[in-house]
């Protein structure tokens, strides 16, 4: 047990109160951040002559010893320090001697730590973009093959318009690429640097936190020093982002095991991304979209676990905030890992092109056309509506398609069809016609895909 602060106390603390409250256990994976953020501290400290140039050099240098150190696993994190910036600070005085007793002059843990949080929050951001812009190309390739592939598209998870497989998957190319939007704003907003706002009120020192800011890649230091040590709003941004990439993904796995069931086979996943039962013999279980999907309730939880921990906080640090660490990186782990795997899933699905088809033929999917088709002929389409409403309902009965029936069959219902009414009716000829900009026609299609592969190459 190796404490920072020791000085003012008599007892020594409990084992269990030590354990407790210590942090090391899961902030030291951010080392990295705490040294980079230590060595910028240092250079700003030497550049205003609050230290000397020559010490200034002197920390960089042990502070840069010790990552690479950890980095080779020849430095060992040890829990017997509070947590990651304590365990730093004492590694430096152990290497450096006295010198290393200066890194912590205007600044705290609490700026210190704040610091690092908004550090691995950007730096996860960018890890996360990047991964969501390799599953983007995988839904991108798949839409490129399926422009013409017919499926059924639906409401109320009944057939309701003939869609196609890249219509279809480009929705999702949609949601993801909105989520790279969002985690790049709140990459914007969080690029601020606390540090310099000490422990809540600032220093007496006269930092340049400004040169610190810039060192360190931000645009600008936060502007009050209160809220620089107690504000995490940009973890509940980042949480708030990572829920949504986790509804987009889930609510896609769900599709995924429904469209991998015996009872629409409208794709096979591969042998590598399911598992078997222990006892029944034929099973092929979607294991990977069902953890996908389980999973978000995790990060869903995480969100509002540093929600509660911060809604009744006064300002401006309360220990409550040492909280969020463990949401946070649990959040960001179980996120890259899910579009991870969920990228390579898909990118090893087979489609079943026919089974779509035919699904796209049964269940009425072109009655809009049909009626459609009547108000092309003159007929209001409120009394088309109606009309193909008793079409379908006698289809039902004959066990049917509308394009099955013979043109008296038609003409019993109304004398308005003719021959013309097969083309309308086609699968082939619906999804054609569904030109309208975003829609599922291989032409409007083309130029949606053209859109998108531009966008991926631009960003
Ligand atoms: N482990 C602490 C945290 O995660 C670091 C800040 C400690 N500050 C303090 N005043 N005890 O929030």
């Amino acid at each position: 047990m190796a404490q920072l602060w020791g000085g003012r106390f008599t007892k020594k603390t409990d084992q269990e109160v030590f354990d407790f409250n210590a942090s090391i256990r899961f902030d030291q994976r951010l080392y990295r951040e705490d040294i980079t953020g230590s060595m910028a501290h240092a250079d700003m400290l030497g550049k205003q002559g609050i230290i000397s140039g020559e010490e200034a050099v002197h920390l960089r240098e042990g502070l840069s010893q010790i990552l690479a150190d950890l980095e080779s696993g020849a430095l060992e994190i040890t829990e017997e320090y509070e947590d990651i910036h304590s365990f730093v600070e004492a590694e430096l005085i152990r290497r450096i001697g006295d010198t290393g007793k200066k890194l912590h002059t205007g600044r705290s843990r609490n700026d210190q730590v704040a610091l690092d949080m908004r550090l691995y929050v950007r730096r996860e951001c960018g890890a996360m973009d990047e991964a969501l812009k390799h599953l983007l190309e995988t839904l991108l390739a798949i839409m490129e093959e399926h422009t013409e592939t017919v499926m059924p598209g639906f409401t109320h998870l009944q057939k309701a318009q003939p869609v196609t497989l890249a219509h279809h998957i480009g929705a999702y190319f949609e949601m993801f690429r909105r989520d790279r939007q969002r985690l790049r704003d709140t990459g914007k907003r969080l690029n601020e640097c606390p540090l310099g706002a000490g422990a809540l009120a600032g220093t007496t020192y006269p930092l340049d936190r400004g040169y610190a800011a810039s060192l360190l890649g931000f645009d600008r230091p936060t502007r009050n020093s209160m809220d620089s040590v107690s504000d995490r709003d940009y973890l509940i941004e980042f949480l708030g982002d990572l829920s949504l990439i986790m509804l987009h993904l889930s609510r896609f796995s769900e599709e995924i095991i429904l469209w991998n069931s015996d009872e629409y086979r409208f794709l096979e996943l591969d042998d590598g991304f399911s598992t078997g039962s222990s006892i029944m013999p034929q099973k092929k279980n979607p294991d990977i979209a069902e953890l996908v999907r389980g999973k978000t309730g995790r990060v869903y939880g995480a969100l509002i676990t540093v929600l509660t921990a911060m809604k009744g906080i006064p300002l401006a640090y309360d220990k409550d905030m040492q909280e969020d660490k463990e949401a946070v990186f649990d959040a960001a782990d179980t996120c890259r890992d899910c579009i991870t795997l969920f990228d390579a899933m898909m990118a090893s699905v087979a489609f079943r092109t026919d089974v779509m088809e035919k699904s796209a033929a049964r269940g009425f999917t072109n009655a809009t056309d049909a009626a459609d088709y009547l108000v092309g002929k003159g007929i209001p389409f409120r009394d088309a509506h109606r009309i193909i409403g008793q079409l379908v309902l006698y289809c039902i009965g004959q066990g049917k398609a509308i394009g099955e029936l013979s043109l008296p069959e038609f003409r019993a219902l109304c004398p308005a069809f003719d021959e013309d009414i097969y083309e309308a009716v086609s699968l082939k000829s619906c999804v054609e016609k569904r030109l309208t900009c975003g829609a599922p026609a291989p032409a409007a299609m083309k130029q949606s895909i053209a859109e998108a592969r531009q966008y991926l190459n631009e960003s």
